[in-house]
């Protein structure tokens, strides 16, 4: 069974999915930190994050372990480097590459094939699980996800906003697994919301859907 939870950055689907499955008794998936182990693994080995050819090739070779908060990377915790911001940005820019993206939807669908799972990302309902039993689209204002981040890394506002921004434009207008509501999903808007309020609403929807 798969809850499946997308949207853009900062709109506190990682907060919100690791509670719901925590609820729920769920296994939480974060398949950014998936994108993220491949950009800390580039800029590691000096792989030019627009080079499709070469960051695949990275991609499809690296050793990915996902073990509750745990990110390990051939065998090393990398939880704390893959939030680096140059990290999240060389993230951004090779998870436009079609052949990138195929090899850890690959993962994640095998991951998430045996068992129960609260996957977050961008296209979870879209590509990697499209027949997932509940579908959240979570969605904030701009200025609200900057400030969330920028609590979080305490890096300036501003600094912050612009990324995003960024982050946003590169998510939206890639051809393959374009960050965009599924059909069938339930769309939160989460600005002013406490993330209590939000977990409430997706363990209310999924107990509604039989889900848990
Ligand atoms: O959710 P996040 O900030 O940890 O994601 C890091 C990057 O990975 C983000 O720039 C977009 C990308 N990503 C993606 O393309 N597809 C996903 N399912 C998850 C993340």
């Amino acid at each position: 069974m798969v809850i499946a939870i997308d949207g853009p950055a900062g709109a506190g689907k990682s907060t919100v999915a690791r509670e719901v499955a925590r609820v729920l008794g769920f296994t939480f998936l974060d398949s950014g930190a998936m994108y993220r182990c491949v950009a800390l693994a580039a800029l590691e080995r000096r792989v030019e994050p627009g080079e499709p050819a070469a960051v695949s090739e990275l991609a499809r070779g690296l050793d990915i372990e996902l073990e509750g908060p745990v990110v390990r990377l051939d065998g090393r915790d990398v939880g704390e480097a893959i939030r680096e911001p140059e990290v999240t940005a060389a993230a951004s820019r090779l998870s436009v590459h079609p052949e990138v993206r195929e090899a850890m939807v690959a993962r994640q669908r095998r991951m998430i094939e045996s068992g129960d799972y609260v996957a977050e990302g961008r296209d979870i309902g879209t590509v990697v699980s499209p027949d997932a039993a509940l579908k959240v689209f979570l969605t904030a204002s701009e200025e609200e996800r900057a400030r969330r981040r920028s609590q979080q890394t305490k890096e300036p506002f501003e600094q912050v906003l612009t990324a995003i921004r960024a982050r946003d434009e590169r998510d939206s207008t890639r051809r393959h697994g374009a960050l965009r509501a599924a059909e069938d999903a339930v769309e939160l808007d989460t600005t002013g919301v406490p993330a209590e309020e939000v977990v409430e609403r997706v363990v209310d929807l999924a107990i509604e859907r039989g889900v848990a």
